[in-house]
């Protein structure tokens, strides 16, 4: 019923020079790929991987958006901006943004609500740092996330949602299919519960955090889990295009 989505970010990785040759390099690997492949590429790749892209049913993704249409935003992206380049998905919220760039859940909600708005469909990431789920606390966290952050959306199965446990983020420690799964299943139980009438049996929820060609079949296998962001592993075509065949 829900269609499997794999996407990369790249992070700041590649230059546009770098992530074409990536993309050459991707393409024939996951022709025949029976989920939904995306990679979320930095803003000025765009262009370049738009056209490298041609012919593939890989599709493209942006790592941020702005929500207001334009304006004096130095520095911002509109989504018009993205989707004049056949961007299809971007990246929100993203723990890294939170961290660094003082990205809030009001600032999720607004450039959720606005993706949405323009046609884009959003990655929006959650997920509790390791104190916090040390301190018992991830429940708590993925609440005051999905009340914070979503208010106003009313059809769940119009974004993604990537749970990403901070922890598991470039350390190269993942959360057991076990605990994926379970924050998963409180994700969709919770938005059930919060927003009635979401269309939420039907949102994709990606599980992100070290994923790799080792460990994405039996993360995939688990019935919660609808697909990966995959940050490392997706800046190495053969390693990417193993976790898009998780199902061989
Ligand atoms: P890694 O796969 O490198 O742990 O990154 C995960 C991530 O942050 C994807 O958004």
């Amino acid at each position: 019923m829900r269609k499997p989505i794999i996407a990369g970010n790249w992070k700041m990785n590649n230059t546009a020079e770098e992530g074409v040759a990536l993309v050459k390099a991707l393409k024939p690997l996951v022709a025949d790929a029976k989920c939904e492949v995306v990679v979320c590429v930095p803003a000025i790749d765009i262009p370049a991987v738009k056209k490298a892209l041609h012919g593939s049913r890989i599709k493209l993704g942006a790592q941020n958006v702005h929500f207001a249409e334009k304006g004096a935003y130095t520095g911002e992206i509109s989504a018009k901006m993205l989707l004049e380049y056949g961007v299809k998905y971007v990246i929100i919220g993203h723990s890294e943004r939170r961290q660094y760039f003082g990205e809030t859940d009001e600032t999720v909600n607004k450039r959720t609500l606005a993706a949405l708005a323009a046609g884009l469909t959003p990655i929006v990431c959650i997920g509790e740092s390791l104190e916090e789920r040390e301190n018992g606390l991830t429940e708590k966290v993925l609440d005051r996330q999905l009340k914070e952050g979503f208010q106003g959306v009313g059809d769940f199965s119009k974004l993604v949602i990537a749970y990403e446990p901070i922890w598991a983020i470039g350390t190269g420690k993942t959360a057991t299919a076990q605990q994926a799964n379970d924050a998963i299943a409180y994700i969709r139980k919770r938005v059930k519960k919060l927003y009635p009438h979401s269309n939420a049996g039907r949102m994709r929820i990606q599980y992100g955090g070290s994923m790799n060609a080792g460990n994405a079949k039996e993360l995939m296998a688990q019935p919660e889990i609808d697909g990966g962001l995959i940050g490392g592993a997706s800046l190495k075509p053969q390693d990417f295009a193993a976790i898009v065949h998780f199902d061989k």
